[in-house]
């Protein structure tokens, strides 16, 4: 991450900051991938946004459609207290619960099915037998190319859980996966244990990371997944009112250990073993599966990579969670149609194979331009605002996930 501060560094003061959607995704090289670059309709728009890497206080001044969708539901959400503050969690938290789990706290207990009246389930497995609902937690990562070159090659899409930060500081990464067909669910603004938030922080952890994908992708996700799995009947009952339902999983790689420290390689590639054996077992000839993977770092995405092959031959079907579902409408917008399941297995999807069809691809809601000041060396006024913006905004942004690394790895 040094490097990639002082690549960004190097990039603003020689003002070579603009890069297409094709040059971000023709790169093979991970140093160069991960870059800095500017991407204007995100630099343009950070301002109303939370800072990144750290956790969410509340909705931003003058967000007034944030406001007035907190107020809508707000007298409504349900009366339990946050498990700490700022996302981590109160040293107690576990042990002065109440052992009933009244909450249906996941933390806890893995509850998956609210005790509260109107509140949709979680999902951890999928209908369809033998089937496996793929997906990545963490990304997008600025070196995803080769991982996602190699998803793109097989025509195979996953959901993608997306960090708000990282959208923020990978917007062409995360446009790309958009533009590929993935389903992209929210993964929380700064990856921290949602219970342990206020109402109001819970509301802008989500709210924001819809924000900024849309303003990425052009489309508004209607999936999420709690860090670590933690949510309780309080943060179900806001994500429900944001259009959000909660994708946890049944079955663990692991994976993330390795860079938190924690495991081996050769432990986790025995997590991905053992849980292919399953198949072989019957274990999902009724149920199929949901197992938690990471697009965290170059080693859990080569180990997804090299356990694709093994999946896809061990399952009848790998799918994104969303087509397990015949969720043909993947987000808010309502012009980009998924395939079926039926139609995702048989590789067609109105006409082309297996992909999702709109009025035309994903392109996001400006295109990465070259112009602009940041892009302009010749333009001194606006190099200066340029470089002064990218300062203050892009490598404060660097260093936080530089520093923050390790907490946005869970
Ligand atoms: C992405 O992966 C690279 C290579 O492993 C790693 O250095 C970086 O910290 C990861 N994280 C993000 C947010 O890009
Ligand atoms: C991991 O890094 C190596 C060396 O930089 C690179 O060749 C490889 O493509 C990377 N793998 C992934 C999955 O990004
Ligand atoms: C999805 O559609 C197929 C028919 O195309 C059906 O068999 C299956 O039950 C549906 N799944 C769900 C979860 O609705
Ligand atoms: C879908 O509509 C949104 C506006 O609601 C637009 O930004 C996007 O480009 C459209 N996408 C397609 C594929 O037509
Ligand atoms: C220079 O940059 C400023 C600020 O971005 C912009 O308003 C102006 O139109 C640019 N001028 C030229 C000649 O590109």
């Amino acid at each position: 991450m040094r490097t990639t501060l002082s690549l960004s560094l190097a990039a603003l003061f020689l003002g070579a900051s603009a890069r297409t959607a094709e040059e971000q995704n023709a790169l093979s090289d991970p140093t160069a991938e991960c870059a800095w670059y500017d991407y204007p309709p995100v630099t343009n728009v950070l301002a109303s946004y939370p800072p990144i890497g750290t956790p969410v206080k509340g909705i931003m001044p003058g967000d007034s459609a944030g406001q007035a969708k907190f107020d809508s539901f707000k007298a409504n959400i349900p009366n339990i207290a946050p498990r700490g503050v700022d996302g981590a969690f109160a040293t107690d938290a576990l042990s002065k619960y109440d052992k009933t789990d009244p909450d249906c706290w996941w933390s806890f207990s893995t509850c998956a099915q609210p005790k509260l009246a109107g509140l949709k389930p979680d999902i951890f497995d999928v209908p369809e037998p033998r089937t496996l609902g793929y997906g990545f937690d963490d990304g997008p990562n600025c070196s995803h190319n080769a991982f996602y070159d190699l998803l793109q090659q097989n025509k195979q899409k996953a959901t993608m859980f997306f960090i708000g930060t990282n959208v923020v500081a990978e917007p062409l990464q995360a446009l790309r996966a958009a533009q590929d067909g993935h389903e992209i669910c929210v993964h929380t603004w700064s990856h921290r244990a949602m219970t342990a938030f206020t109402n109001e922080q819970i509301f802008g952890e989500l709210w924001y990371t819809m924000q900024i994908i849309k303003v990425v992708t052009g489309y508004t996700p209607t999936c999420w997944r709690p860090p670590q799995g933690d949510a309780d009947d309080r943060v179900r009952f806001i994500a429900q009112q944001l259009g959000l339902q909660n994708i946890i999983w049944k079955h663990d790689t692991f994976d993330w250990h390795v860079p938190a420290g924690q495991s081996t390689p050769e432990e986790v590639q025995k997590n991905y073993d053992d849980f292919i054996a399953l198949v072989g077992k019957g274990e999902f000839d009724h149920v199929g599966a949901i197992l938690l993977a990471h697009e965290l770092d170059n080693y859990t995405m080569q180990t997804a990579m090299d356990n694709y092959a093994k999946l896809v031959k061990a399952f009848d079907h790998v799918v994104p969670v969303g087509v397990a579902f015949n969720k043909t409408q993947p987000y808010v917008e309502t012009n980009l149609t998924f395939p079926n399941f039926q139609q995702y297995i048989s590789g067609q999807s109105g006409g082309s194979s297996g992909t999702p069809s709109g009025s035309g691809k994903p392109s996001g809601s400006g295109s990465p331009s070259k112009s602009g000041s940041a892009a302009n060396p010749s333009n001194t006024t606006g190099q200066q605002g340029g470089i002064s913006a990218g300062v203050s905004v892009k490598a404060p942004a660097a260093m936080a996930l530089a520093l923050l690394g390790a907490a946005l790895v869970l």
